[in-house]
């Protein structure tokens, strides 16, 4: 479990994230904040297409990057929604990817002091893998 105070940064990112999705057709702003390795913290938001099938998931805006800028083991990701939604399963499967036990922080954007914490093989038993 990680440190109190990371949290609260990975909170706090996912939070500010949230602030910049392009969310015109569903309304349902979500940010996301994934934690590497090394300390460092990524954050993305969803971003939605007039095809509504090419939109993107924030936790998947948020891997990408991190992984763009050299990330390849992730500890935690914080997610931010209304009402402190969980991931969707092809989140779960691309997050998997980089770490599969990873802690997973769910934050509801109406009330953020309304946290749950859980684990990634909670969320995502028997995750594939090649
Ligand atoms: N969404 C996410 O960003 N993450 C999820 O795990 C589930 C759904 C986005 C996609 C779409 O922009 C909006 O939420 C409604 O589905």
């Amino acid at each position: 479990m990680m440190e109190s105070k990371v949290q609260q940064q990975l909170i706090d990112a996912a939070l500010a994230s949230r602030q910049q999705a392009y969310a015109p057709y569903s309304k349902f702003l979500v940010g996301a904040a994934v934690l590497a390795e090394d300390g460092s913290i990524t954050a993305g938001a969803n971003v939605e297409n007039a095809s509504y099938g090419l939109t993107i998931c924030a936790e998947r805006v948020a891997v990408g990057a991190a992984v763009a800028n050299g990330a390849r083991k992730l500890s935690a990701v914080a997610v931010v929604t209304s009402g402190g939604a969980s991931p969707c399963g092809a989140c779960r499967q691309v997050l998997a990817e980089f770490g599969g036990a990873m802690d997973v922080v769910l934050v509801d954007a109406d009330d953020p002091t309304n946290v749950r914490t859980m684990t990634l093989d909670e969320l995502l038993p028997e995750q594939f893998e090649l």
